[in-house]
């Protein structure tokens, strides 16, 4: 099985999702002996960056040592030592050989073969309550995240785009604007991305391609070998979490509103690892080793592999371990739950250290009309303007609008000018036909808008093909600059096409010869807020989460949590390398748990802004314990299915949608720190001691009988329930003054639950211990859901989800 790396976004509605194979012989090698974090209980607050120099120094002259005495010379590249997080390092090698006597050899903890990983407006701060409810607890919108620095694993960034620039209040001069803040990072200048690109907003820079060069996938034309996003992703991605306040959105001369950051004064600090074909895990592996060695206090990953890896267990593989240890580091860390829904266990996020995000829909929606001269109006989309003026405007369908004797194939898809009899053309509302090839990418609706623009014509209509009679439209969400309206619906297609006809006199030849159909197309880019709203959005990845590749499940919640994914304005690159639809554009409207993981990583910066103290999972619980089940309308929350909706499950949105201004202030914390993950590591079924070990360089504790439901978390999920299971959790008073807390349930279906204490009064900074007893009365062979919810009497409101499995009602 080959995995690839995903950057999990859609592109133009189309989920992109390529199965490369490796041709790189990159082994990704990890060593016995400590990597700097594994080695102590340093956290984000006590940094000593001349250890950290020496130890870097010497891991990798350990592994010069070791390569030279075990390997020929020239035999290999090194591309990369790892030393902050994992020891280990990555090797380019040209001989099977090489492979088998690093498999062999003394101090090798585990070898594994490199995998590539392809690629998986905002509006969202007020739809999130966070202009109101969370900014001005922290100074205003442009202090909002101030000393805190997010690492984003992606594309890079383009330094140059005004969500980017710097503030006066970071000083206005030279490279870093006089940044001194703890951040160590470098800013590496290159194609692109002169030194001034580090401007104080962008507080460090590097990329990441050794692997990519090494397999041949690198083009230094593309993929520029410098931080410079040449795609548009980590750009995107980036201003979502801390792109600047009150930057207009203006596309085609429009301004569709302006976007701003989850957290505004927060520091962008770029790792770009990701290429437009995707990029390798080893690439990866080195940024987030880097990332976390020059102090980012947040990781950001819209990425992730393509399928569950193979192994004992998923939560071993390389990059959880890795993200383990950031955890350790003190570092939070968001990732993508990946764009595999509505399939169950679809997730390719797994470890309970890594905070995976689901997306949802929001309530801005685009709507664009035309109206007919019979006073009949359609409705679809497009981001395009109206027709000018009050006027109606004349129709004729490509076929009629064109030479009869064209070698150009099929003239309904207006991909081509040249067919077009430009006196017929001039002034008229062309009606095109979204067929199969749209579908297959040799066609876009960007093309038929140029078509339009070069032949003069008033504006295009699209209609949908019947035999593809998809609602899910391709290249819908790009801005163009001449009318247009895509009816992606076969009634108004018809209904279109009825009126057309009607309208139309044709010689007997069946040449059109007079063109009385008129109408008039409506500004499609103005936003409505409507709807039930939140809704998980059909293509975000589902849970259960698994243990490994036979999909057995664990007693983990995943997804995480929820936020907005779909449709969401942000910063771009006008290279746009990976979608043709949004070259040129400073900013796009584009949709995936990419976009959702930034929103989560922006308000852990906010939270972190006014809880220091707190380690990553304090952050976590916070933003899990606070989110919301119901919708706008208080209603439960719905999952877009295949073709309808159905109410959604935690295995759909996690512990819920976040709510930043609740989360701020959470009540009650659930902490867990690296000891306990490792426990949680030695109770997974199917995984032995000397795995865990192998995998973390950490031991199993001694040999009390343990269930992965024991870790510390605000959520309780039992894969497997066997008659009785016993749950502690134990919660912190984070709250400002002591509370006193009751506790409710509500029992998933074929469970008793039972918890002690109900009632309890808690002081601030103290913990409590809750002992949950979970009884199976009914062997439902399913998944069902409950909760149990803490409710303390200064207004505190902490929710925490269960799902249980029951198996059998019998204990053993
Ligand atoms: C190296 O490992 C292989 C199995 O991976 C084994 O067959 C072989 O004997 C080992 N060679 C040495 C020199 O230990
Ligand atoms: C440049 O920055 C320094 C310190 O950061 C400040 O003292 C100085 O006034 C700035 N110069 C200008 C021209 O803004
Ligand atoms: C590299 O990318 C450029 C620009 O996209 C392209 O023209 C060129 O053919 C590519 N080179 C290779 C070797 O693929
Ligand atoms: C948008 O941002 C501009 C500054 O760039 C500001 O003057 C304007 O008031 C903002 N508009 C809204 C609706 O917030
Ligand atoms: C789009 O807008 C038109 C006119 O405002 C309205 O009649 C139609 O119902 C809307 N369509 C959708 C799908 O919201
Ligand atoms: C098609 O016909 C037009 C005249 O109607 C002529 O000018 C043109 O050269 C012809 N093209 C082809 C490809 O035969
Ligand atoms: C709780 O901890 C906070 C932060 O460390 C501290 O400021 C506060 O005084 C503590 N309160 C009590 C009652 O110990
Ligand atoms: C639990 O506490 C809340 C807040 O003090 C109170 O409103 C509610 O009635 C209590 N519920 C029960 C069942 O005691």
């Amino acid at each position: 099985m080959q995995l690839v790396i995903t950057m999990f976004f859609l592109v133009s509605s189309s989920f992109l999702w390529s199965s490369v194979s490796v041709h790189a012989n990159v082994l990704m090698v990890l060593m016995e002996g400590d990597s700097f974090i594994s080695g102590r209980t340093d956290q984000r607050h006590s940094r000593n960056y001349n250890d950290i120099r020496m130890h870097k120094e010497m891991i990798g002259r350990e592994h010069d040592v070791l390569l030279e005495t075990l390997l020929d010379s020239g035999s290999y590249t090194k591309l990369y030592s790892y030393s902050h997080l994992l020891n280990g390092f990555a090797i380019h090698v040209t001989s099977s050989k090489a492979i088998s006597r690093l498999r062999n050899a003394t101090g090798v903890r585990s070898v594994h073969e490199d995998v590539k990983l392809a690629k998986l407006t905002t509006h969202t701060p007020d739809y999130l309550g966070i202009p109101s409810g969370v900014w001005p607890t922290l100074g205003g919108a442009r202090s909002a995240g101030e000393g805190i620095v997010i690492g984003m694993i992606d594309t890079g960034i383009n330094p140059s785009h005004p969500s980017f620039a710097s503030y006066p209040s970071f000083g206005a001069n030279g490279s870093m604007n006089g940044y001194t803040g703890k951040f160590k990072g470098k800013c590496a200048t290159g194609v692109m991305f002169p030194f001034t690109a580090c401007n104080g907003k962008i507080v460090g820079a590097q990329y990441f391609a050794r692997a990519a060069i090494a397999a041949g996938d690198f083009n230094a034309t593309r993929d520029y070998a410098s931080p410079y996003d040449a795609d548009g992703h980590g750009s995107h991605t980036a201003s979502t979490a801390a792109g600047n306040f009150e930057i207009p959105v203006i596309v085609n001369g429009f301004n569709y509103g302006n976007a701003s950051g989850m957290a505004p004064g927060a520091r962008i600090a770029v790792y770009k690892a990701l290429y437009t074909f995707g990029g390798y895990m080893s690439d990866v592996v080195a940024a987030v080793d880097q990332a976390v060695e020059d102090g980012v206090d947040i990781l950001s990953l819209s990425i992730g592999p393509s399928s569950v890896p193979p192994g004992p267990s998923a939560f071993l593989n390389v990059l959880e371990m890795e993200l383990l240890f950031a955890t350790k580091a003190g570092v939070v860390v968001i990732q993508a739950a990946g764009n595999g829904g509505p399939l169950s266990s679809s997730i390719l996020s797994f470890s309970p250290w890594i905070t995976t995000v689901a997306a949802s829909i929001t309530d801005r929606k685009y709507n664009s009309s035309i109206i007919l001269a019979n006073g009949q109006s359609l409705s679809g989309m497009g981001l395009a303007p109206p027709t000018p003026g009050e006027g109606l405007y004349p129709m004729a369908a490509a076929a009629d609008a064109c030479r009869h004797n064209t070698s150009i194939g099929l003239v309904e898809s207006c991909q081509n000018p040249e067919p077009f009899i430009p006196p017929l053309a001039h002034g008229k509302l062309i009606i095109c036909t979204y067929t199969f090839d749209f579908e297959f990418d040799s066609a876009s609706i960007s093309k038929v808008a140029e078509t339009i623009r070069s032949i003069g014509a008033a504006g295009f209509i699209m209609t949908m093909d019947p035999d593809v009679g998809s609602e899910e439209v391709k290249g819908t969400t790009v801005p163009f600059a001449v009318p247009g309206i895509v009816l992606n619906n076969i009634e108004a297609s018809t209904a279109l096409w009825q009126y057309y006809n009607s309208r139309t006199l044709r010689a007997r030849t069946g040449r059109a010869i007079a063109f009385t159909a008129t109408a008039k197309i409506l500004d499609g880019r103005l936003a409505t807020y409507t709807g039930q709203v939140p809704i998980v959005a059909a293509y975000s990845s589902r849970g259960p989460d698994v243990n490994n590749a036979l999909l057995q499940t664990a007693d983990v919640l995943k997804p995480t949590v929820m936020a907005p994914g779909t449709s969401i304005w942000a910063a771009w690159s006008p290279n746009s390398e990976g979608d043709q639809y949004a070259r040129g554009q400073d900013f796009a409207l584009v949709s995936g748990t990419s976009m959702a993981t930034p929103h989560v990583a922006g308000v852990a910066a906010l939270i972190m802004q006014k809880h220091p103290q707190w380690n990553p999972s304090a952050i976590i619980s916070a933003i899990m314990t606070t989110t919301d089940v119901a919708d706008k309308f208080g209603n439960p929350i719905m999952a877009q299915e295949k073709n309808q909706l159905s109410p959604a499950t935690p295995f759909d949105y996690g512990a819920g949608s976040i709510n930043p201004s609740r989360a701020i202030d959470p009540g009650l914390v659930f902490v867990s720190k690296f000891k306990h993950y490792i426990q949680f590591l030695c109770a997974l079924p199917g995984v032995d001691e000397e795995s865990v070990r192998r995998a973390t360089g950490a031991g199993c504790p001694s040999s009390r009988k343990a269930w992965g439901s024991d870790l510390n978390t605000p959520t309780v999920t039992i894969s497997n329930l066997v008659g009785t299971r016993k749950v502690i959790r134990t919660v912190m008073n984070v709250g400002e003054e002591t509370e006193t807390y009751n506790v409710t349930m509500v029992e998933p279906t074929g469970v008793k639950m039972k918890v002690s204490p109900h009632l309890f009064t808690i002081s601030q900074n103290a913990t409590r211990r809750l002992k949950l007893v979970l009884d199976a009365t009914d062997a439902t062979n399913a998944y069902s859901f409950g909760q149990m919810l803490l409710q303390g009497n200064l207004g505190h409101l902490v929710r925490v989800p269960v799902a249980v499995y029951v198996s059998s009602i019998l204990g053993s």
